[in-house]
């Protein structure tokens, strides 16, 4: 089983789109998906109304989501820590208690655009293009993890 966790800030619109691309794409029987957020305002909540409906006119259904904070023990829990922007890289390696940890953390589109460094934007304050934009980028990105989860 490899365990993948998809990170944001508030996992309230980008991680829950990647954690549900992703499963889409994936066997549930060899792959576990799950997202957090390095801030816990959202806690609890489900994912922005425009990330349900951007998932759902792909059909995708996200509204078994729930966010919830990051925690130390996510780096023991999964293999792989998608980041969506660097923000977010500083603020999960920040609790990172080893540097195994800290190689399992990896921004997501460097999976689409190696060695890029390239951020999905935040899209919590911009309109609804804004979602279709994320959407397809990380459509993109889980193409890619899903085609190296064929080949471990
Ligand atoms: P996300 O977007 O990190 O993609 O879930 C955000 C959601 C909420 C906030 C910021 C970003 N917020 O500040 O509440």
């Amino acid at each position: 089983m490899t365990r993948i966790l998809m990170v944001c800030l508030g996992n309230i619109c980008r991680s829950p789109l990647a954690e549900g691309i992703l499963k889409s794409k994936v066997n549930p029987a060899t792959v576990f998906v799950d997202s957090a957020g390095t801030g816990a305002w959202h806690s609890g909540e489900l994912p922005d109304k425009r990330s349900i409906a951007i998932a759902k006119k792909y059909g995708i259904d996200i509204t078994n989501q729930r966010a919830r904070l990051f925690l130390v023990e996510d780096f023991d829990k999964f293999d792989k820590i998608y980041v969506m922007d660097k923000s977010n890289y500083i603020n999960v390696c920040k609790l990172a208690p080893n540097n195994n940890a800290i190689d399992k953390v990896e921004l997501i589109l460097n999976e689409s655009f190696p060695n890029s460094e390239l951020e999905v934007p935040d899209p919590y304050y911009g309109g609804e293009q804004g979602f279709e934009n994320v959407y397809n980028m990380l459509n993109d990105a889980c193409e890619k993890i899903k085609i190296q989860l064929e080949n471990i």
